[in-house]
């Protein structure tokens, strides 16, 4: 029988839209006490005032994942309002539509890495050793079918989203005896705001049939919702018709 979340205090980073949005809505329609951040403010604000008017508190604090000590203040903000924290949803990322090895230059390079990946261990790095400490915790990071099979979502967007597949399998056999479960989550094509980052938009046909952020956030809460004896290592979900 699936787990209840009820009371677990997750930490969404990027929950202002899409993918990291949704999963926070159903976390805490689940009952977790839900810190939601990202960088807009005004999004956040959105969030909670939506959640509020459907009963549901959550916090938000607004930080930028490329930022270590922001990421460090996010958990500390965290914990001194919520208490000990179960789970990090990291559902951060961009792309660009200067993709091609053609267009792609160094600072959009670093941007991506920055955003898709770095800041994936800063989390990380800010929740891990509490988790540690109590024994239990669950990592959930939010890669892309582009870190498993080249495509066309360019260079920098597929090292970044391999790379965060390798930093998610690495951090789980380190500290799965140490009760961390982690979880790393390969989405195929997701109708979300990162489409308006493509050079050439996909096609209404395509986005019709594409998945919903919430589909995504259903099978990050089926991984979350096992028992602490199971854990599910990588997940693909991809659009049953394409
Ligand atoms: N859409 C797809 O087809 C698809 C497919 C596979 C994987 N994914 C992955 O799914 C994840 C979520 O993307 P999405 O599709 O839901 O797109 P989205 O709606 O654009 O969401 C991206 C989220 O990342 C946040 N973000 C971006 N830069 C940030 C930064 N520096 N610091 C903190 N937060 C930051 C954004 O918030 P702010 O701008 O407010 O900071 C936003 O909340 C990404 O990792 C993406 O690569 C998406």
């Amino acid at each position: 029988m699936p787990i209840s979340l009820k009371d677990q205090v997750a930490l969404i980073v990027g929950a202002s839209s899409g993918i990291g949005r949704a999963t926070a809505v159903l976390l805490a329609r689940d009952g977790a006490r839900v810190m939601a951040s990202a960088r807009r403010a005004e999004r956040l604000q959105e969030l909670k005032d939506s959640l509020a008017a459907e009963g549901h508190a959550v916090e938000i604090h607004a930080a930028d994942a490329r930022d270590a000590a922001a990421m460090a203040e996010l958990a500390d903000a965290t914990r001194q309002k919520l208490g000990p924290i179960d789970i990090l949803v990291y559902a951060t990322g961009t792309n660009t539509p200067d993709r091609s090895m053609k267009r792609l230059r160094p600072p959009i390079w670093d941007e991506l890495i920055r955003t898709n990946l770095d800041g994936a261990f800063y989390a990380a790095h800010a929740v891990i050793e509490g988790m540690r400490e109590r024994g239990g915790g669950h990592l959930v990071f939010i890669s892309s079918i582009s870190g498993r099979a080249p495509d066309a979502s360019g260079p920098a967007y597929q090292a970044s989203k391999h790379g965060l597949i390798g930093l998610a399998h690495a951090i789980r056999l380190e500290e799965k005896e140490n009760g961390i479960r982690t979880t790393v989550v390969n989405p195929g094509l997701v109708d979300t705001e990162l489409m308006e980052k493509r050079p050439v938009k996909p096609t209404a046909e395509q986005l019709a049939v594409a998945l919903l952020p919430e589909h995504v956030a259903e099978a990050v809460l089926a991984c979350l919702k096992l028992p602490p004896r199971a854990v599910i290592p990588e997940l693909t979900i991809v659009p049953s018709a394409m």
